[in-house]
């Protein structure tokens, strides 16, 4: 236990998402996830799928396509190690 009743210390980072679609309010964290399934999302559309959701204004497809290409370059370079493959 940690002074003043703490039990960790969380990331402040970790704390907060950012929300990323308005229209259905998708944060970062949401795609992220999205982009964990077993059989990841290949396309915008199917991210706004895996959520429940369809594109309206589709202002945020950029932004997801970027988050998306973020999360699986990430997970195609851990390949389960927990290290940068080479
Ligand atoms: S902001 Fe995502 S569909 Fe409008």
């Amino acid at each position: 236990m940690l002074p003043g009743g703490l039990s960790s210390i969380k990331s402040p980072v970790r704390d907060y998402f950012m929300i990323v679609c308005s229209c259905n309010v998708l944060s970062d964290h949401d795609v992220r996830t999205a982009c964990q399934a077993e059989a990841p999302p290949r396309s915008t559309g199917q991210v706004y799928g895996c959520l429940g959701c369809s594109a309206q204004c589709g202002r945020c497809a950029r932004t997801i396509r970027q988050i998306m290409d973020e999360a699986l370059d990430a997970a195609a370079a851990c390949n389960g190690c927990g290290r940068p493959s080479t």
